[in-house]
């Protein structure tokens, strides 16, 4: 807390309130917005025409014409891609492509480290698990939503959404045509709309640059600006031989997209238009003052603290032996991406006073509220139910992070399924529930690293047990541990625990597993001590915990919608966007540079020359092939060279408002050609899950042009490059 007087805090904050209210009327839009580019209104797409947009609304969206957005698609479960060639060509990150890379490698044929290219289209390797969702069309279904709800009181009211929204995805889908219909809550929950998709299943690897180059920094460079990595990978889509979706055939063919983005060669300059296309995944841009104290005093301190202990045990292994290293990269990726993003959004939090701007907003409201019944008491009851929630949300972390964060336990815990259809007499087919199980087994033992998993197992438990209030154990788990193992305030006690139950149990014995498929018996699995530790710690939260968070998730969703109803009625005529739902958006803003602190200007850019000052030989995260030292010191840039710096740009930074989700999208410049790929966020504006920041927030791009130069020079296919459609600059006389 600062020094200052009660009376300077008050007064700063009505200075705030009408700092804030000028700002967003004189600011319109600009930069933040997360658009729905079917609902672009008016207003905003002036607003992109006037910042440097060449194309009309038909170009960036029809239902009836190819436009843009038939180029942007959903890649796998969690990643944008954009389709570059008339066969389907699809370019995304490589932290996108990752875990097919990484699957398709082996120690000997090592993708991941070395790269990858296909030569000719019988080189792709197929991607299982890999799928490509195209959007065909969005539609409105609000009004069928709200008729439904008519008179309900709110727990039959989310109960009855629930059920129609399952009814119009149904409505929607068609499975034999690979079609598949979402429902979108948007406004958390004051509209709805249908999103239609056509999903593709069958898709290859075509290309990836070494990991080196794809990751190049790693997680010290993660999330910071300036960064430097080729962050991106090639794919393509498949279709069957009478152009309809397909699984794997290797009959199939390349598809014949509807639309395919042109790729320039011109750069941009500090101060270009730059838009992105993409599937942000979640942000929470209403969320109150309480759900922030909540994030900053439980819910990311603890995760942060879990996921500290889970990666300092896997990077153990992982630097020992290259096997382990394919084994584990993946999930240790995607665990570190969320650790440092959590660790970083808390700063922010704090450094941008949100708490403080969060509560000014909420006083506004409440005045505005006053003799509204329907409002009026909303912050009160909200406050309440944080706190009826608060006491034991340490579990749900503990749970998630802690007990599942042991890849055993996750595993072991699955198999609650196994022993509900075995204790219920005559109930639910065991086979079935036991062949799963085996599938389910396999792939665990594939990607389970035992002695890393063993200390996570250990170092989790000590931790629940000094952690948690005694009161929320599981009852008569630490008395028998202690009885068994001895004295609970030493490390060791956890380990010597940890080795019986990685010792004991059958779930990595293929004899032990057999049998009981042989002969399922609840007993036998009761009884297994791996079992016994996921069941007991997943049975104390389903049993007393989960009803409050079910109890408060509910109570939560229900005052989030009349909370953004009454801000809507508060401030009819303004313009706003939904908050990010893993449905497609378009963001724009401009390429910028930016002041991260007193006395130190970042530029935009980064180029080749900032690669070779990071590269330190052999590093784990700063390393860099050979040959691209050699072509680097060369300067042997080709046509991809940037003449204005006379150097290679690698990576450039923009104002678009994007989230996770949004990696792999396409930057596109302001006619409609691909530019760049966004991959990151920087550290300054890791706030913005919660409020956008207009001064430090910035995407992070990788050039095009690198991309291209690392796929030719680099990688010496030439095959890729011949298919896209390149947009040359005009040669300017000298
Ligand atoms: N921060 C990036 C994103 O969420 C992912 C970068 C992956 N790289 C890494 N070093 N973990 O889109």
């Amino acid at each position: 807390m600062t020094g200052r007087s009660r009376s300077a805090r008050l007064l700063s904050k009505q200075l705030f309130l009408t700092l804030f209210l000028s700002i967003t009327l004189l600011r319109g839009f600009a930069d933040e917005g997360m658009w729905l580019p079917l609902l672009l209104g008016e207003q905003v797409y002036a607003d992109m025409v006037k910042k440097g947009l060449k194309l009309t609304k038909e170009q960036l969206y029809s239902i009836n014409k190819a436009s843009i957005k038939d180029a942007v698609i959903i890649f796998g479960n969690g990643c944008t891609g954009e389709i570059v060639s008339n066969e389907g060509l699809i370019f995304t990150n490589h932290h996108c492509g990752y875990a097919a890379i990484t699957s398709a490698s082996s120690v000997e044929h090592n993708y991941l480290r070395d790269g990858f290219y296909a030569h000719s289209k019988a080189e792709e390797i197929p991607a299982q698990g890999l799928h490509a969702d195209f959007l065909l069309k969005i539609e409105d279904v609000t009004k069928e939503i709200e008729d439904s709800v008519k008179g309900l009181n709110d727990a039959d009211r989310a109960a009855k959404v629930q059920s129609v929204i399952t009814e119009i995805n149904k409505r929607y889908s068609d499975e034999s045509k690979s079609i598949l219909g979402k429902v979108s809550t948007l406004f958390k929950g004051n509209q709805f709309l249908v999103f239609v998709y056509q999903v593709y299943n069958d898709i290859r690897l075509v290309g990836a640059p070494p990991e080196s180059v794809g990751k190049f920094g790693g997680d010290t460079d993660n999330w910071e600006w300036p960064r430097h990595t080729g962050d991106f990978s090639i794919f393509r889509v498949y279709m069957s031989k009478d152009g309809g979706p397909s699984n794997y055939s290797p009959e199939d063919i390349p598809l014949k997209p509807k639309y395919s983005l042109p790729v320039s060669l011109k750069g941009l300059k500090d101060g270009d238009f730059a838009m992105i296309y993409g599937y942000p995944g979640s942000t929470n841009r209403y969320e109150t003052s309480y759900g922030i104290k909540q994030k900053l005093d439980i819910d990311n301190p603890i995760l942060v603290k879990l996921r500290d202990i889970r990666l300092k045990y896997m990077f153990e292994e992982m630097k020992k032996d290259p096997g382990i290293k394919l084994q584990l990269a993946p999930s240790y990726a995607s665990i570190a991406n969320y650790w440092k993003f959590y660790d970083g959004e808390s700063k922010q939090l704090v450094k941008y006073g949100i708490y403080d701007q969060k509560k000014v907003q909420e006083e506004a409201f409440r005045k505005w509220a006053e003799g509204k019944p329907e409002f009026e008491n909303l912050f009160t009851e909200w406050a309440k139910a944080y706190d009826e929630w608060r006491p034991y949300s340490k579990q749900r972390v503990y749970l998630l992070e802690g007990v599942l964060g042991c890849h055993l336990m996750a595993f072991a815990a699955t198999l609650q399924q196994v022993e509900n259809v075995l204790v219920k007499q005559g109930g639910g087919d065991i086979k079935k529930a036991v062949a799963a199980a085996s599938e389910a087994r396999k792939v665990f033992l594939k990607e389970e690293n035992r002695i890393s998993d063993q200390h996570i197992l250990a170092v989790t438990t000590s931790m629940y047990y000094n952690d948690i209030d005694r009161s929320q154990f599981p009852i008569g788990f630490f008395e028998s541990l202690k009885g068994s193992y001895g004295d609970l305030s030493n490390p060791n006690t956890f380990e010597k625990y940890a080795a019986a139950v990685f010792n004991g149990t059958l779930l990595f014995d293929d004899m032990k597993w057999n049998a009981f498929v042989a002969n399922p018996d609840a007993t036998v699995l009761q009884g297994d001590p791996a079992y016994k530790h996921a069941s007991t710690f997943l049975k104390n939260w389903q049993g007393k915990y989960f009803p409050y968070y079910q109890q408060f998730t509910a109570k939560n969703n229900e005052l989030g919608r009349l909370y953004l109803k009454g801000i809507m009625q508060m401030d009819p005529k303004k313009i706003r966007y939904p908050d990010a739902t893993f449905t497609m958006r378009v963001s724009y803003g401009n390429v910028k540079s930016y002041s991260p602190r007193d006395a130190v200007h970042y530029d935009y850019a980064c180029t080749m020359k900032g690669v070779l000052e990071k590269y330190i030989p052999g590093d784990y995260e700063f390393d860099l092939p050979a040959r691209l030292v050699e072509l680097a010191k060369k300067r042997d840039f080709g046509q991809y060279i940037d003449k204005s710096r006379n150097d290679l740009v690698v990576t450039f930074i923009t104002t678009n408002d994007i989230t996770g989700g949004n990696s792999g999208s396409p930057v596109i410049d302001g006619q409609g050609e691909l530019v760049g790929l966004a991959f990151d966020g920087n550290y300054e504006a890791l706030s913005h899950k919660i409020a956008f920041d207009p001064v430090y927030n910035r995407t992070i791009c990788v050039d095009i042009r690198y991309v291209l130069w690392c796929i030719d020079k680099l990688g010496g296919a030439s095959n890729i490059i011949d298919e896209l459609k390149l947009v040359k600059p005009v040669a300017t006389a000298k």
